[in-house]
C-alpha cells in the first residue's frame, strides 16, 4: 500500500484541509496524526473492520484496548452507557487534554474496540489536527500509538513513517509533539478513580477535582511483580523498549557517573557499543561510544518530550547497551520512570 504523507501545520489550520483524511477514515482506512502526548493511529472506533487493521498494522495482541478520541464532551454519552458524574468534571477541568477516562461502554462500542472488555477508554486530545480531524469525519476516532507494537512511542512523524508506512493510508506530520508521553489514564468504574497510566497529569491534579484518587500498585512496583496484574492490559508488555538491553542506575550524582563509567568500560573492552542517556550537568562526564543528553535535569518536561526520539537514536546508533539515569518520581517525574523501567524491564542498579 502506498501511505501518502501530508503535512499540515496545526497554526495555520484551513476548514476543509483534512477532507481527504477524514474520507479515508469514513471509509474505514487508517490514517496516523498528532497529539499533543503521541501521534495516534486512527481509524472508526465503532467498526471492527476498522479497528482490526489498525491491531494488524501495529502487530498489536488483540486483548490490548484502544482509546477513543471525541471532539465533544456530548459524544461521552453516545460511546459510555453510563457517564459517571466525576467524568464530567475532569472533562471540564482537562478537556481538550492528555487525560483518558474509563467507563462502561455502550452498546455502540464492538468489543473489537475494547479488546473484549465492557468498559471503554475516551479521551479529548487538544491538539487541533486531531480535533479538526474528529469534526471533520463525524467519525470517533481509535487510535493507538502509532508505533509497532513495543517500539517507543512516535514523537514525530519522521517515527510513524519508520513504523508504518506502508502500511497505512495515510500519515499527517504535523511536526513535533509537545508532551512526548501518552495520555494519563483514570478508571472512572472503581470505587475510587484510579490511575492506570501516569501522564502530564498527576494524581495531585486530579484530586483537586475529584478528591481521592488511587494509584494502580504496579505503576508504582519497582519491579515486576508476577503477583501484580495491572488493570491496563497495554501496562503488562514490556512496552517502549528500545532494540539494546537497558539498565537504569540511580543514587547521587557522582556515583551514578561513576559506576555507569564503570560499566560503560567494562562492556567497550567485551566489544559492545556503548549508548548513555545523559542529562546536562553530567553530559560531559560520561565515557562511551555514544552519549545523549535529555536536557537538564530540573526539567521535567524537556525530559518528557525527549525520552521516546533518544531510546529511537540508540536503536538508529545500534548500540548493545544503554545505562541511564533514573529521574525522582514525583509528579511528571512518575510518568517519566514509568516508561523508562517498562524500557529497562525494571533492570536498576541502585550506587
Ligand atoms: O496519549 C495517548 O493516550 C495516546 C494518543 C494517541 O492519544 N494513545 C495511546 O494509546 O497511548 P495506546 O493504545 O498506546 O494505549 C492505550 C492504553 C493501553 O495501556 C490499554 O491497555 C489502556 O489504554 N486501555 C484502553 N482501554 C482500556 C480499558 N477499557 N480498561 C483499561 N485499560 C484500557
Ligand atoms: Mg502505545
Amino acid at each position: 500500500m502506498d501511505t501518502i504523507i501530508k503535512k499540515i501545520n496545526e497554526e495555520e489550520l484551513e476548514p476543509g484541509c483534512l477532507q481527504d483524511a477524514a474520507a479515508i477514515l469514513q471509509k474505514k482506512g487508517l490514517v496516523a496524526f498528532p497529539t499533543e502526548t503521541v501521534y495516534g493511529l486512527g481509524g472508526d472506533a465503532l467498526d471492527t473492520e476498522a479497528a482490526k487493521k489498525i491491531y494488524a498494522a501495529k502487530g498489536r495482541p488483540s486483548d490490548n484496548p484502544l482509546i477513543i478520541h471525541i471532539a465533544d464532551v456530548d459524544s461521552l454519552k453516545d460511546i459510555a452507557e453510563e457517564v459517571p458524574e466525576q467524568a464530567y468534571q475532569l472533562a471540564d477541568k482537562f478537556w481538550p487534554g492528555p487525560l483518558t477516562m474509563i467507563m462502561p461502554k455502550s452498546n455502540k462500542v464492538p468489543y473489537g474496540t475494547t479488546g473484549g472488555l465492557n468498559t471503554v477508554a475516551i479521551r479529548m486530545p487538544s491538539n487541533k489536527i486531531a480535533l479538526q480531524l474528529i469534526r471533520e469525519s463525524g467519525v470517533c476516532i481509535a487510535a493507538p500509538s502509532a508505533n509497532l507494537s513495543g517500539r517507543p512511542s512516535p514523537t514525530k512523524a519522521e517515527h510513524v513513517i519508520e513504523d508504518l508506512s506502508g502500511k497505512i493510508d495515510m500519515i499527517i506530520d504535523g511536526g513535533a509533539v509537545g508532551i512526548g508521553l501518552e495520555s494519563t489514564i483514570v478508571d472512572l468504574t472503581s470505587e475510587v478513580p484510579t490511575i492506570l497510566r501516569p501522564g502530564y497529569i498527576t494524581k495531585e491534579m486530579l484530586e483537586e477535582v475529584v478528591g481521592t484518587v488511587d494509584i494502580d500498585k504496579t505503576i508504582t512496583a519497582k519491579s515486576m511483580d508476577p503477583n501484580l496484574k495491572p488493570k491496563a492490559p497495554g501496562m503488562k508488555y514490556k512496552h517502549y523498549a528500545p532494540k539494546a538491553d537497558l539498565t537504569i542506575v540511580e543514587g547521587t550524582e557522582q556515583a551514578v557517573v561513576d559506576k555507569i563509567n564503570e560499566f560503560a568500560s567494562q562492556k567497550m573492552e567485551q566489544g559492545c557499543l556503548v549508548g548513555v542517556i545523559a542529562t546536562d550537568e553530567t553530559f560531559s562526564k560520561y565515557k562511551a561510544n555514544c552519549v545523549m543528553t535529555l536536557g537538564s535535569r530540573n526539567d521535567n518536561e524537556q525530559i518528557a518530550r525527549g525520552l521516546y526520539a533518544i531510546l529511537r537514536d540508540f536503536d538508529e546508533q545500534q548500540v548493545d547497551v544503554i545505562y541511564s539515569e533514573g529521574f525522582a518520581d514525583t509528579n511528571l517525574g512518575q510518568a517519566i520512570m514509568n516508561r523508562l523501567l517498562k524500557a529497562a524491564g525494571y533492570h536498576v542498579v541502585e550506587v
